[in-house]
């Protein structure tokens, strides 16, 4: 089998790992953010933390719409039924957490009160009006979808690791610049 045609594509592997990078600083910003006691350094992290969560939701978009129009390479012949089944309700779900996990952050901002301005210069609309309950309940969804997150992406790197320590497959492979495969 030709392993060029298993590769992902270079738009695909980089929005893959811009979106890595970013969620890698997101989260835990968020976490970190939310324990501060309220002061002006707290609120410039919760700035940032809005605004690079929006530049993730912006990424998803473009993703998607990349995905659409060039499908993933298959996977290799002689992957079992029962990973294949795991690795697409997996990667789904993933997808589904992009735009919900920060989507949800926007709504309960919007909520709360506090509109977001995008790196400072880009006002974005509210999506709901200012509503205490909501902003309540919305940052509870927000850190739920937060915690189905972490354990999706613990579960997908783990993955990556079976198949490249365990099944000595190019898994990773597929997903790294040009040169690797
Ligand atoms: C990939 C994108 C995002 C990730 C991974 C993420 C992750 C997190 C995490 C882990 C927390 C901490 C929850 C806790 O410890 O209780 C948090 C809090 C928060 N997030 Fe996000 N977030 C994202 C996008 C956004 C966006 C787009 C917004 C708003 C526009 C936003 C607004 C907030 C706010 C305001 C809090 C603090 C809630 C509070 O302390 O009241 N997030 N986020």
């Amino acid at each position: 089998m030709n392993a060029l045609v298993l590769r992902y594509n270079n738009i695909a592997i980089t929005l893959h790992w811009l979106m890595a990078l970013l969620i890698f600083v997101v989260f835990p910003l968020g976490v970190y953010m939310h324990e501060l006691p309220l002061s002006p350094t707290k609120l410039q992290l919760y700035s940032y933390h809005k605004w690079l969560g929006i530049t993730v939701l912006m990424l998803a978009m473009l993703r998607v719409f990349w995905r659409a129009k060039n499908p993933p390479p298959p996977l290799p012949y002689d992957t079992p039924n029962w990973e294949k089944a795991v690795s697409h309700v997996t990667h789904l779900a993933l997808y589904f957490l992009l735009f919900s996990v920060p989507l949800s952050g926007w709504l309960m901002s919007s909520a709360k009160g506090f509109q977001t301005v995008w790196f400072g210069v880009v006002p974005l609309p509210d999506l709901v009006g200012k509503d205490k309950e909501l902003g309540h309940l919305l940052e509870l969804i927000h850190q739920g979808l937060n915690v189905v997150l972490l354990g999706l992406v613990a579960m997908h790197i783990a993955a990556v690791i079976k198949h490249k320590f365990i099944d000595h497959d190019q898994i990773l492979e597929r997903m790294l610049p040009k040169g690797k495969i």
